[in-house]
């Protein structure tokens, strides 16, 4: 900036020193901004103050046919909640970060990885684990039955939930072939390799499952 500048500025305005220029226009600026926050602080003087988010929510859910009520971090997830409080230890928690399936469960009939999916989110909605999938009087699924026949796993980590996400690819009209089944369930890891069987298994099942 060339010398003087200032000086040139604050002498151009007749009668008005360089500092009464620089006060004057400093309090003009400032003025709608203290405006604004008195009325901000007006408002949040009546403002009801805001919930602790760690207060229990309180929720229902419909898990396998049966309601339950529960009092829940808001934060908790769907996975958490069927397995540390419902005692539903079917889902599995591989990863928890929704990159191996092991969580997977159906919601209203599509599945969901109930790591990723918050215990608030399903509320009102069916939602359906391992545990409920064979019928009442002991009768195992027709993918469940698949998966024995088959001898599509080893371990059983990741069982529940490729059997869930199985049910959802016949249903949802995803099991044409080999290549759709492996396509599908690409989302469901299994250490065990087991991969070769549980497409077999998808195939055996698809007969006795109606396709969407
Ligand atoms: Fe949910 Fe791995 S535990 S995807
Ligand atoms: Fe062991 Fe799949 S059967 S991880």
């Amino acid at each position: 900036m060339p010398k003087g500048t200032f000086h040139s500025v604050g002498s151009g305005i007749a009668g008005w020193s360089r500092r009464r220029f620089l006060t004057a226009s400093a309090t003009s600026a400032a003025a709608p901004l203290v405006a604004r926050t008195l009325r901000a602080e007006a408002v949040d003087t009546q403002r009801t103050p805001a919930r602790n988010p760690r207060d229990p929510a309180n929720l229902t859910l419909d898990v396998n046919g049966r309601t339950h009520r529960l009092a829940l971090d808001a934060r908790t997830t769907l996975l958490d909640a069927l397995r540390e409080h419902l005692g539903l230890t079917g889902a599995k928690k591989g990863c928890d970060h929704g990159q191996c399936g092991a969580c997977t469960v159906r919601v209203d009939g599509r599945r969901v990885l109930s790591c990723l999916t918050l215990a608030l989110a399903a509320e009102g909605r069916a939602i359906a684990t391992i545990e409920g999938l064979a019928k009442p009087d002991g009768t195992l699924h027709p993918m469940q039955q698949a998966f024995i026949d088959q001898d599509a796993f080893q371990c059983g980590y990741c069982t529940p939930g490729q059997i869930l996400s199985a049910v959802s690819c016949v249903e949802e009209g995803h099991a044409g072939n080999a290549a759709e089944i492996r396509e599908y369930m690409s989302g469901n890891l299994c250490r065990c390799a087991a991969y070769p069987n549980i497409v077999a298994a998808v195939q055996q099942a698809k007969g006795s499952i109606k396709e969407g």
